[in-house]
């Protein structure tokens, strides 16, 4: 059986890791107004790596300044970034993470009130929730998309990062070129699948080409988005061409990884096994969602899962791999205090954007 603590390689050359152990990306909101990395977000991931992670993913970061989603968010876009991104990248690198950072364009999800901009999508889009109309990128401007993505991957690897995880997943650009519902383009970028993923498959390629080959890269993906079309038996198809496209990892986001497919009650396997089960054997899966316990952690390695992603429950427990190495490990669970938020290094702006979330921090929304 494997045990989250087991080291993991992924072989030629790349990187090992210490465990199967992963801080999935979390946006914060500490980032500078120019994207450029603050004190607070470089503490707060190198404290997670102090606490024994195998891998360390920054929050998502965007690739184009019209791509940002949020206000704080890191930037990798620029070149004024660099030397914040290196410090950070050493940083993970000296306390034995592996360190990658998330790659992101918001589309239609990067607001005007942010960027200055009409957001950009792959078709016109006006049914998705946000504030205003999306417009469709012309041909040559998702060709720029594309450029921005593989510069701010070669940006990552030049600040000493080991890789990026190309953010495919939760709604944002990538996924929206992947839904039938965001993407009704009768061009190269649209179509069937096949045609849905050629803006995914461009960002691979060109990533892969201007990397070096030790240089990992990730892509996340969420299994079923039924308002963007996005659904689980195309996902289960992307996922087994990755590997022939030279991704080195596919992490599936769950939220959470002890379900089955929504829409098949009467099926039992959990989204872990039905990838698993799609993918090669042997090929590098990630999965993240709902973990909390050492038991659930061995559970979805058991499922068929490589390595393991978390996010609360590292924010509350940064030294999570740590508590794995006792088999009942059973860390305390929300709400925590503001007080026990800034001593596992959670600045106030990041403690008050988790008070957002339902039932996490004491004085913060509540559970229900
Ligand atoms: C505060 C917070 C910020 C997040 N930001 C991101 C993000 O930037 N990119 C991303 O892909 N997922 C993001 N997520 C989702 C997590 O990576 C993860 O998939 C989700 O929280 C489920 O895992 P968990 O149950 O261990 O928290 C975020 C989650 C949290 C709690």
């Amino acid at each position: 059986m494997v045990h989250p603590l087991d080291p993991f390689s992924f072989g030629d050359g790349r990187p090992t890791l210490r465990n199967r152990t992963v801080v999935a990306a979390m946006t914060n909101k500490q980032s500078h107004a120019d994207g450029v990395l603050s004190d607070e977000e470089i503490r707060w991931l190198l404290r997670r790596a102090e606490g024994g992670f195998g891998i360390v993913t920054t929050a998502a970061a965007h690739v184009d300044e019209g791509g940002q989603g949020w206000e704080g968010e890191m930037g990798v876009w620029g070149d004024h970034q660099l030397p914040r991104l290196t410090e950070l990248a050493d940083g993970l690198r000296s306390r034995g993470a592996v360190s990658l950072v998330q790659i992101f364009h918001g589309g239609l999800r990067a607001p005007r009130a942010v960027t200055g901009q009409q957001p950009v999508s792959a078709s016109d889009v006006n049914d998705q929730g946000a504030e205003e109309p999306a417009r469709a990128l012309t041909e040559s401007e998702v060709e720029e998309v594309v450029v921005a993505f593989v510069e701010a991957a070669v940006r990552c690897e030049q600040a000493g990062f080991d890789g990026v995880e190309l953010h495919g997943a939760h709604g944002y650009l990538v996924a929206q070129f992947l839904g039938t519902k965001t993407n009704r383009r009768t061009d190269a970028w649209g179509g069937d699948l096949s045609g849905r993923a050629a803006f995914l498959k461009a960002i691979v390629d060109g990533v892969r080409a201007a990397t070096s080959p030790e240089f990992l890269l990730a892509v996340r993906l969420s299994p079923q988005i039924d308002a963007m079309g996005i659904r689980l038996a195309e996902s289960l198809e992307l996922a087994t061409w990755l590997p022939a496209w030279g991704v080195d990892l596919l992490h599936i986001s769950c939220w959470d990884a002890f379900q089955g497919a929504p829409d098949e009650p009467d099926d039992p396997r959990t989204l872990t096994r039905r990838f698993r089960t799609a993918l090669p054997e042997g090929y590098p899966l990630l999965s993240t969602g709902a973990i909390w316990d050492g038991a659930e952690a061995t559970y979805v390695l058991g499922e068929g899962a490589d390595l393991v992603g978390v996010a609360r429950v590292a924010i509350g427990h940064p030294a999570w791999p740590e508590g794995l190495a006792k088999a009942d490990y059973a860390p305390a669970r929300p709400p925590f205090s503001p007080e026990a938020l800034a001593a596992a290094d959670l600045s106030p702006v990041f403690i008050e954007y988790m008070r957002r979330w339902k039932g996490f921090v004491t004085d913060g929304r509540s559970a229900d």
